[in-house]
């Protein structure tokens, strides 16, 4: 598909579909799964192969239907609601947008949403999102590989202060947070508490108290929630733009 024409009308559907979003997601409590999504279609990048990334080709049941897309359909049909008021935007857009508006609806940063990325229906073998189980060899390996640094890795990985695992879908259960529909640094402070009763911390975010690097992001995220924020919103926006160059 040719890059859509990002002309005055296309900024003003964008500018409803932020809209309809935001009363979407506040009504329906869905913030963590678009956010999930949004996160989900654009991890699978690859820098040196230039595919994948946020192309909106997790709505093809080959992808979705992947083991760590398992919930996600659900996020996908919320978001056709507003596909089909605003059939303009592409579905890489739209899923981007819902993720920035996620995190905005939630109290978290602004992040910048820049549109004009192009759909594709070639969805990305499967295996390029990264595993709970493992640890932070595995989240370098995954996250260097879309481009993205130590910084990022921790920052996106406060997208935990939103939702909960499913025992349906990834094996896991629980929340990371108290209250999972709020986005703060609540994330980074109950990972230095350690164990909590009836909170969640995977593998992989145990990594980031173990990993000396990575340790380091997650003292100054709990002590500094501006920071978090800032960073957060840079990283969000790293993730959201992977392989896009604006037109
Ligand atoms: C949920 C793994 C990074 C946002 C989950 C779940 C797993 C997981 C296993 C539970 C799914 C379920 O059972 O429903 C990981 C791993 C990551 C990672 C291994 C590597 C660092 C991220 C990033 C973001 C994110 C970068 C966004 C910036 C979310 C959200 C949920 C979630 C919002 C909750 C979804 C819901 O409540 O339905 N993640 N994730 N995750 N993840 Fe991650």
């Amino acid at each position: 598909m040719a890059l859509p024409v990002v002309d005055t009308d296309y900024l003003k559907e964008i500018d409803k579909a932020r809209r309809d979003l935001r009363a979407l997601i506040s009504s329906k409590n869905c913030a963590p799964i678009m956010l999930r999504l949004a996160w989900h279609d654009a991890g699978t990048y690859d820098k040196n192969t230039k595919t994948g990334g946020p192309n909106g080709s997790i709505r093809m049941e080959e992808e979705y239907s992947h083991g760590s897309n398992n919930g996600l359909k659900k996020a996908i049909d919320f978001c056709e609601d507003v596909k089909a008021k605003h059939p303009k935007i592409t579905y890489a857009d739209l899923y981007q947008l819902a993720g920035v508006v996620a995190v905005e609806v939630t109290g978290g940063p602004t992040v910048d949403f820049v549109p004009g990325r192009k759909d594709s229906k070639i969805s990305p073998k499967e295996g390029r999102l990264p595993d709970a189980k493992q640890g932070a060899f595995h989240l370098r390996d995954i996250f260097y590989r879309m481009g993205l640094s130590d910084k990022d890795i921790v920052a996106l990985s406060g997208g935990h202060t939103l939702g909960r695992a499913h025992p349906e879908r990834s094996g896991f259960d629980g929340p990371w947070t108290k209250e999972p529909l709020k986005f703060d640094n609540s994330y980074f402070l109950e990972l230095l508490q350690g164990e909590s009763e009836g909170l969640l911390k995977l593998p992989t975010d145990v990594a980031l108290m173990d990993d000396p690097e990575f340790h380091r992001y997650v003292e100054l995220y709990a002590k500094d929630e501006d920071a978090f924020f800032r960073d957060y919103a840079e990283s969000h926006k790293k993730l959201s733009e992977l392989g896009f160059t604006p037109p």
